[in-house]
């Protein structure tokens, strides 16, 4: 899978080496030609380019090349002069400043600052968007946070939201349009137990409140434990479901009060986050089951099992049930007909779903169903495709399931409050309660404290577990938001600070990298967009972070090193800080999180 740069093609590359928004992919194209020429009678040689030990970055074709052709009559005496000769035919091209030979063939390439402070200067102008990386789809869906009606809303999901948030703005960035759905478990026979339960309460149904409910997991609890213990309670909520699967009117306007009760609460989550859905939960597929489970029929995928009916898959030792033994539907029937929804009727060509690793299995199993029944190609690199993004447990410090105070289930709303409470206080700490109006400081105790929670969830590798502590992501040292977002709001006060007009600047100033810092500063801000292609690619948001931290501590560097104002030097060092300060507002806002310019 490998994304395109942007269109340009290979003739006015090397007429015209502008920075087409992906250096590595650029270096690809131009090894491509060297790999040819260099080994003609090896096909499908594919240039192999890293990030360098010694250069900026590094060929590694050599050892592989030496590998197919080494005993076969080849001039080549070693991988050292295969990489001599790889060195030697590699087009002219102003972004090469030069290249070197080194270990087994290892070709080191050193980019020429020149072009590197150009290709900064041109961002500067025409916006940090023209090095979006462009994958081969339009039109992508991502399915997550996706909580269950009247059940906790829990930490689970709460990773879901921010995790597949992140993935759906890169996308977006990446101008692929993005269906953001919200699968909420708004289906199922639990339902039928709380409709009763409804009624039985609240015997005017038309005039039930949310308030009058109070607690919707509470209400859920209750109604759960006179199913289990009441007989007659029990048998009517089975015919609840029944009436309610048959369309019955009250009982579908017992079920919508339901749902819309929940939904606000997931609302006041959505809005704190300021995270977009689309709910189209499991009730919306329900119609259209029958007839999916009839086309994975007719191709003769479906077979009976102990009453219900199933679909068996190599690699599985249990089968995927499709139909319960009652005639019902279930998880894996919704999934089905979801993903032929999304496939057929919404034209998706990536379809992702963001959930704890715990629900793996289901997928795989559901997918394979899918490539058997000749939806999805064989090879799950190519599209359309399916990726279970699956992430660990939230810990808490105590490394157990997480937890706040005494309470057995933690409130997303209050969580998240927390986190703001929290931050307000170390702004007023700093004393920032007396300079500025309470709404400044409320907008940036925001920002602050809920960019913490995304941060210290994004920066991890997401198949681990990870450990919540308010004290660790809100500390203002290390790789943490709170760090981030103040080293952003040192670089905004630089710039103010020096009274120069930066949208002028941009226009006309020139950037030079003499300093080694400004070298390896302007090095990184180039490779945003192959970062943001790499996140894309694994799904790995925690690529996008480590990118993030980076970029901030070689700004510190080149901050240490380099005179800004009052230099000789301070136009072209005005606009690097112009330039990080750009790059590093773009992570933020693909890692949702709001920027602050003043601290
Ligand atoms: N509602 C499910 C849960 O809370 C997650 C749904 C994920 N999406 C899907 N298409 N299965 O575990």
């Amino acid at each position: 899978f490998a994304f395109a740069t942007k269109s340009k093609s290979v003739a006015t590359m090397a007429a015209n080496q502008e920075f087409t928004g992906n250096l590595k992919r650029q270096l690809e194209k131009l090894f491509d030609v060297s790999v040819k020429a260099t080994a003609p009678d090896v096909p499908g040689v594919k240039p192999l380019i890293d990030i360098g030990k010694f250069g900026d970055y590094q060929c590694n074709n050599a050892m592989g090349i030496w590998a197919k052709i080494k005993g076969k009559g080849t001039q080549f005496k070693s991988p050292l002069a295969v990489g001599q000769a790889l060195m030697t035919s590699v087009p002219a091209s102003e972004m090469v400043e030069s290249c070197s030979v080194a270990g087994p063939g290892f070709v080191n390439v050193v980019l020429s600052a020149k072009w590197m402070a150009k290709s900064i200067e041109n961002m500067l102008i025409d916006g940090i968007d023209t090095w979006a990386p462009a994958p081969p789809v339009k039109r992508a869906v991502v399915d997550f946070s996706s909580p269950n009606i009247a059940k906790e809303m829990h930490v689970g999901h709460l990773r879901s939201t921010i995790i597949g948030d992140t993935i759906a703005r890169m996308l977006e960035f990446s101008k692929v349009e993005v269906l953001r759905r919200n699968h909420v478990g708004d289906w199922g026979t639990q339902f039928g137990m709380l409709i009763e339960y409804l009624f039985e309460k609240f015997p005017d149904t038309d005039s039930v409140t949310e308030t009058a409910i109070g607690d919707l997991q509470a209400f859920y609890k209750e109604s759960k434990s006179k199913f289990d213990s009441d007989p007659v309670f029990k048998e009517k909520a089975q015919q609840a479901v029944v009436r309610l699967q048959g369309g019955d009117p009250i009982y579908r306007k017992a079920w919508a009060k339901i749902c819309e009760i929940s939904r606000t609460e997931f609302a006041m989550v959505y809005k704190r986050l300021r995270v977009e859905l689309e709910e189209k939960g499991e009730s919306f597929y329900n119609p259209y089951i029958p007839s999916v489970i009839e086309e994975l029929n007719s191709k003769g995928l479906v077979e009976e099992s102990e009453g219900a009916r199933v679909i068996f898959l190599e690699g599985f030792n249990i089968p995927l049930m499709v139909v319960k033994s009652d005639g019902g539907f279930n998880y894996a029937s919704t999934d089905l007909t979801a993903l032929w929804y999304r496939l057929n009727e919404e034209k998706a060509e990536w379809i992702i779903y963001v959930t704890d690793v715990g629900q793996q299995q289901h997928f795989n199993m559901f997918f394979k169903a899918a490539r058997k029944a000749g939806w999805l190609p064989e090879s799950d690199k190519t599209y359309p495709r399916v990726d279970h993004v699956g992430f660990g447990l939230v810990v808490g410090e105590d490394k157990k399931r997480f937890r706040t105070r005494s309470t057995d289930v933690v409130r997303l709303v209050d969580l998240l409050d927390e986190a703001k409470t929290r931050s307000k206080t170390a702004l007023i700490e700093r004393g920032k309660d007396k300079e500025w109006t309470p709404e400044k400081l409320d907008q940036t105790a925001e920002a602050v404290g809920y960019g913490a929670v995304k941060y210290a969830d994004l920066k991890n590798n997401r198949t681990t577990n990870y450990q919540f502590s308010f004290d660790e992501m809100l500390n203002d040292k290390g790789d943490t938001a709170v760090y981030l977002l103040y080293a952003h709001a040192r670089i905004s006060s630089i710039i103010t600070k020096s009274g120069k007009d930066i949208d002028e600047l941009k226009k006309t100033g020139k950037l030079a990298l003499d300093h080694e810092g400004e070298r390896a500063l302007a090095l990184h801000l180039l490779r945003f967009a192959e970062t943001v292609e790499e996140a894309c690619t694994t799904l790995l948001p925690s690529v996008l972070c480590a990118y993030l931290y980076e970029l901030s501590n070689r700004y510190t560097t080149f901050y240490s090193n380099c005179q800004v104002i009052g230099s000789p030097e301070e136009t072209s060092r005005l606009l690097l800080c112009e330039a990080t300060a750009i790059v590093m507002r773009k992570c933020f806002h693909l890692l949702g999180i709001t920027p602050v310019y003043k601290i």
